[in-house]
């Protein structure tokens, strides 16, 4: 199986490269950075390529180093929290930054299934797969971080409308909240390890299929709400 990977030099990224090449498939693993991509770069199995989820011209450079080779699985995992808490408040917003956080977590992921959608077509039972957050859930009433939240509400709707569209060529789409992960963003106190974390994806990527596309799902197998 072949999985592209966003985001993948740390992180839950970083761990799902790990895994996947571990059980012996093949991994893209995408950084921004692939100089300072030294833990990617370092994993047996894995072909690093540079990507900015945030530049058309990049996913469109990326695209065109791929070529039409077949792509099995493709996880939009890369994401920011976006500005300062306190900057994306009810109080006080950084409209730059709110910008930006929609550039790549709602418009990232989108700019992805397009560019890769012919690649995902010839792949073998092939799946867009998004890290989404529950903080994008409609259902979830905590008032904080404004930006990011309404980004994976956004993402999540993106997604949800294209498993429609991406059913017709065999593809199934599925939205998927990782936990509270102990990584850079989900910070030291959070509730479970990327290990944790990106096994459970794993699985929950397995059991994806047209059946079940367009949910919205938890690492740990359970549905999530809207
Ligand atoms: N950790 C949690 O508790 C938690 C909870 C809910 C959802 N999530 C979601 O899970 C995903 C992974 O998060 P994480 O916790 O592993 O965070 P992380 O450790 O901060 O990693 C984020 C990854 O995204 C990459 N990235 C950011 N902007 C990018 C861009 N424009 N183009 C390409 N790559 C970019 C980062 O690359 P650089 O190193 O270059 O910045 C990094 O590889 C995110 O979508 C996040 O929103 C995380």
């Amino acid at each position: 199986m072949k999985v592209l990977i966003t985001g993948a030099n740390k992180g839950i990224g970083l761990e799902m490269a790990k895994m996947y090449a571990e059980a012996g498939n093949e991994v893209i693993g995408c950084a921004r950075n692939p100089d300072a991509a030294t833990k990617l770069k370092a994993l047996p199995g894995v072909r690093v390529e540079q990507l900015d989820v945030g530049s058309s011209d990049s996913v469109a450079a990326l695209k065109a180093r791929l070529g039409d080779e077949a792509i099995d699985v493709l996880i939009n995992n890369a994401g920011i929290a976006g500005p300062a808490p306190d900057k994306q408040s009810a109080l006080d917003m950084d409209y730059d930054g709110w910008m930006e956080t929609f550039n790549i977590n709602s418009m990232g992921p989108l700019r992805m299934v397009q560019a890769f959608r012919a690649n995902l077509a010839k792949g073998t039972n092939p799946k867009a797969i998004t890290v989404t957050s529950q903080m994008g859930a409609l259902d979830l009433n905590w008032p904080v971080m404004y930006a990011y939240c309404s980004s994976k509400a956004a993402v999540n709707k993106v997604m949800r409308m294209i498993s429609v569209e991406l059913a017709k060529d065999g593809i199934a789409v599925r939205l998927l909240h990782p936990g509270h992960v102990k990584t850079d963003m989900g910070g030291p106190n959070a509730a479970i390890t990327v290990d944790e974390s990106a096994g459970g994806i794993i699985k929950v990527i397995a059991d994806t299929n047209l059946e079940n596309t367009g949910t919205f799902m938890k690492w740990n197998g359970e549905a999530h709400a809207w």
